[in-house]
């Protein structure tokens, strides 16, 4: 990982424009999924450690685009680059971002540079699919399952395909393992903003409802109370709740096991993941997943 790390920096320092360097360094790096999982299906050489420093700038390009999206002022405990250094700045660092991870693709064969492209195109869409979601109060798990696949887990199946293909693996089995891990990643997610606490997330608890988005716990939830609580829940959406909300939204999902039933569904997933790949190490991305706290 230190390799991949030396890389950002090398392709960084190739823009050749200190300002990016600056911003980049307030960013915090954060788990680095994408890059450890190409490395530990790939192995570690220099088209790996490549591969892995583009899907990163990749991603942090769509967290700094996804900050300004949500206006969110915090990401992985430290204040986001629209808090700081305004919207358009993070618009512009994400595209410097993504733009540079594009020309390093073309390195690669045309499979794999497709594989990795069509990839952000997948996430572009879904976090359109989610912004607009987040207009109503939408109950279908379905619906909602499919956001997640395109605005998450699109990106984190591409990487496993990608290695796979860079190292002559089965690009359709690695596909579904990572399709699988990254919606239970983004499921946990949900379920974090719910259970844990500012500090441990490093950012707001209870946001996503309060931004609109109603995950898994919540449309759970709201398909198994009577009529006139689905009506509370539904008042309470896209709202700045007090704590007494919060209290009978959290003591609702005890009651419903909304939140258990969204971990089963989590743990489900990946268990279909290891199915796909007999591999004791990328079976330990799962397990770690599963019992992650932030
Ligand atoms: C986080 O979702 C957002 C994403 C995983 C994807 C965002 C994608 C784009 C903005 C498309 C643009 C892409 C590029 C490459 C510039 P969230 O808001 O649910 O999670 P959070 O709580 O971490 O913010
Ligand atoms: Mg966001």
């Amino acid at each position: 990982m230190e390799m991949v790390e030396q890389k950002i920096q090398e392709l960084l320092d190739e823009l050749d424009f200190e300002s990016v360097k600056e911003l980049f360094s307030q960013l915090s790096g954060g788990k680095r999924l994408r890059a450890k999982l190409v490395l530990k299906i790939a192995g570690v050489n220099d088209k790996s450690v490549l591969l892995a420093a583009i899907v990163e700038l990749i991603h942090a390009a769509s967290l700094l685009h996804d900050d300004v999206i949500d206006e969110a002022t915090t990401r992985r405990g430290k204040p986001s680059i629209n808090a700081t250094d305004g919207s358009k700045i993070a618009v512009m660092l994400g595209d410097i971002l993504y733009s540079k991870a594009y020309s390093k693709l073309v390195f690669f064969g045309d499979e794999i540079a497709k594989t990795i492209a069509d990839s952000v195109t997948k996430l572009s869409i879904g976090e359109m699919m989610d912004v607009k979601m987040g207009d109503e109060f939408n109950a279908d798990d379905k619906r909602y399952l499919d956001m997640l696949y395109l605005k998450t887990a699109a990106l984190i199946e591409a990487c496993a395909k990608a290695s796979a293909m860079l190292c002559g693996k089965n690009p359709h089995s690695y596909a579904l393992y990572g399709k699988n891990l990254g919606l239970s990643f983004q499921i946990i997610d949900d379920i974090l903003d719910i259970t844990s606490d500012e500090k441990t997330l490093g950012k707001p608890a209870m946001n996503d409802f309060r931004e609109g988005k109603t995950t898994l716990p919540y449309i759970y939830l709201y398909n198994s109370l009577p009529n006139d609580e689905k009506n509370r829940l539904k008042s309470l959406h896209k709202k700045d709740l007090s704590k007494e909300e919060i209290m009978w939204i959290k003591e609702k999902m005890k009651d419903y096991r909304s939140v258990e039933k969204s971990y089963e569904y989590a743990k489900k997933l990946s268990e279909e993941a290891k199915k796909s790949i007999l591999d004791d190490e990328l079976h330990k991305i799962l397990d770690n997943l599963l019992q992650r706290s932030f």
